[in-house]
């Protein structure tokens, strides 16, 4: 049965924790679908991991829907959220309206996420879910905003905490569905998570969230450099590395084909 925004409301209820990965292509997320993986989200973290720019500001809106589509055709049962990239929201809320509603006709998505909890960001997730658009927050480290806040731990004194829980109440009363929290104290992720009705989904955030999301590449061992609160669960970076050196001695030695 497709995972739907209800149930992981009640998993939030009934103390499930909810699993979060991201993808980027139809292999990738068929196989996370078939392990179970509750919400695929199609990250702008796909900028720096499967494109290979420095930051995530150069994705475009048309690239992360054509990573979408592709995430999507993979799935039956996960719900798939898609980031909205750098500038696709940020002006206005009919641009934010725009890029969504392109999101959801186009890669057939169920969700949006955005970044940020101000005011304006609050009132354009409001106008957003009015229209009927899903949409998951994202507070605390935001990486649209790097050349701002660097890739540090945020909410670190009182009055940075005071203000990432006012942003993520702001969210929640706004009509997001649930909430990233990025590198933040775990302290603060456990009084936000508390305070809210919707589920927290943590990354660097300790362990008293409602669910936790990783980013695959890390999951896989994958990436070159793993963020601090990243864990690798296998290191596919030297199987196949492994796999393809024995494939070019083989050839070299004509051992292959048979
Ligand atoms: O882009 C992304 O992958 C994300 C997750 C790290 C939450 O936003």
């Amino acid at each position: 049965m497709p995972v739907t925004i209800n149930q992981l409301i009640q998993s939030k209820q009934q103390g499930r924790q909810i699993v979060v990965l991201t993808a980027y292509d139809f292999a990738i997320a068929e196989l996370l679908d078939r392990a179970g993986v509750d919400i695929i989200l199609v990250g702008d973290s796909l900028a720096m991991v499967a494109l290979g720019y420095e930051t995530t500001l150069p994705v475009t809106l048309d690239e992360m829907i054509h990573h979408a589509k592709a995430v999507r055709r993979g799935v039956k049962e996960a719900l798939v959220v898609v980031d909205l990239p750098f500038l696709s929201y940020q002006e206005s809320p009919q641009q934010a309206m725009h890029s969504a509603g392109r999101v959801l006709k186009e890669t057939g998505a169920q969700a949006v996420k955005l970044e940020g909890g101000n005011p304006a960001i609050a009132q354009t997730v409001s106008q957003l879910t009015l229209a009927g658009i899903p949409v998951m927050g994202h507070v605390g480290l935001t990486p649209q905003s790097v050349h701002q806040l660097g890739y540090r731990k945020q909410g670190k004194t009182a009055e940075a905490s005071e203000r990432i829980l006012g942003e993520a109440i702001a969210l929640q009363d706004a009509g997001a569905f649930a909430i990233v929290l990025e590198h933040i104290p775990a302290d603060l992720a456990a009084q936000i998570s508390q305070k809210l009705a919707i589920p927290t989904i943590g990354i660097g955030a300790g362990p008293d969230c409602d669910g936790q999301v990783l980013v695959i590449n890390d999951l896989l061992g994958l990436s070159v450099r793993l963020p601090p609160f990243a864990k690798a669960y296998t290191n596919l970076r030297e199987t196949i590395t492994e796999a393809v050196q024995n494939y070019a001695m083989e050839v070299r030695e004509g051992k292959f084909p048979e």
